[in-house]
């Protein structure tokens, strides 16, 4: 299941919103729709999201191409900025446009326009297929941590939908199926947008792992009763000390899993990693829209006027944390110490 097709003109995008129940793919030719998939959560999930954007990115320069480079370089920044206002929280997003910004500033006056459109497309692919790499290389030495098989616990959509292809929890869940190390897969609903419902169990479904959908207030019972043995999500932005961001949620999961003495593991790629904050509390959380928490799959399911908090994401504390899956390596705690070597290693690269 591929969630995004880049066909050279245009982005298709695999409408997230419509799953299970429709199959449908949002054919994107310009900037402006592919920023609006990403609000409306058409596309969602923080590697596809920055995969999504630097896509995005490639068509705003293509609809500018002004040949004055004062005036190209103008909408660039505004193409720019707004795709860096269509959501806060997951750092991907930011760093894919990094990467897309830095082509500007290091091409754009040593190249003509039509050979700089070329590089920020090849930018863009690289952006995708490194995606998919990752997601793959991370998802072996997760599997690694499995020696026997095992029941897993996880909560939001972090598989292939959520990235270019694979998947980060969900694609080291599918190495140690692989491997014959996973007995049944617990997927937390999710509430209130469902993406545990929806796509988690529709995606272990069609690849035919043992999938158990329960409500979010389930997983302490759950546990309780020996039927989990580690728990793995995804992340949005982990902090240089650990502490990770992800869907709502999760962080009651890590406590509930530290309670019941699980093993709670994070699975997210390097450049899910912001090592400029020191610490989760400085991570921007997403606030939504109170519709999604009044109204239940568009019928309305609280009274009138009644006032709502509607965070899409928490922060669990490093201390919580079992072990960071990466493309690396499987980071452990002293988290620390072990963020700044993996930043190290990136530069090495
Ligand atoms: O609001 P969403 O659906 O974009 O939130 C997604 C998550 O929280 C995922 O767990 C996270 O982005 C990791 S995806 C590999």
């Amino acid at each position: 299941m591929q969630s995004m097709l880049w066909d050279g003109q245009s982005l298709s995008l695999l409408n997230q919103t419509k799953l299970p129940a429709v199959v449908e793919y949002l054919k994107c030719t310009d900037y402006e729709r592919i920023g609006e998939a990403i609000k409306k959560l058409e596309v969602r999930g923080a590697p596809a999201i920055g995969a999504a954007a630097a896509f995005a990115f490639v068509l705003g320069a293509r609809q500018s191409a002004k040949s004055d480079r004062l005036l190209f370089l103008k909408d660039i920044e505004s193409v720019d900025g707004y795709l860096r206002s269509t959501r806060p929280t997951a750092v991907n997003l930011f760093w894919a446009l990094d990467q897309m910004m830095n082509v500007i500033k290091e091409q754009s006056d040593r190249i003509e326009l039509p050979n700089l459109l070329n590089l920020l497309e090849q930018k863009a692919l690289f952006i995708a297929a490194e995606d998919k790499r990752v997601n793959h290389t991370m998802a072996e030495f997760g599997a690694a941590l499995f020696k026997e098989p095992v029941s897993i616990l996880t909560h939001c959509n972090a598989g292939a939908l959520a990235t270019v292809e694979w998947g980060t929890a969900l694609g080291v869940i599918r190495q140690a199926f692989s491997e014959g190390n996973i007995k049944r897969v617990f997927a937390d609903e999710t509430r209130p947008l469902l993406q545990g419902a929806r796509l988690t169990a529709f995606e272990l479904q069609q690849d035919h792992i043992p999938v158990t959908l329960i409500t979010d207030n389930m997983a302490g019972w759950v546990m309780k009763n020996k039927m989990v043995d580690a728990v793995i999500v995804g992340a949005d932005r982990i902090a240089a000390n650990g502490d990770t961001a992800n869907k709502i949620g999760t962080y009651s999961v890590a406590l509930l899993s530290h309670m019941h003495q699980i093993p709670f593991y994070v699975a997210a790629p390097a450049s899910t990693f912001d090592f400029s904050m020191a610490t989760g509390e400085q991570i921007p959380i997403e606030e939504r829209g109170e519709f999604e928490v009044t109204h239940f799959q568009g019928i309305q399911s609280a009274p009138d006027g009644i006032a709502v908090f509607n965070p899409a994401f928490d922060v669990t504390p490093n201390q919580y944390i079992t072990g960071i899956i990466t493309e690396y390596g499987v980071l452990k705690p002293n988290y620390q110490e072990e963020i700044k070597q993996l930043k190290d290693k990136m530069e090495e690269n």
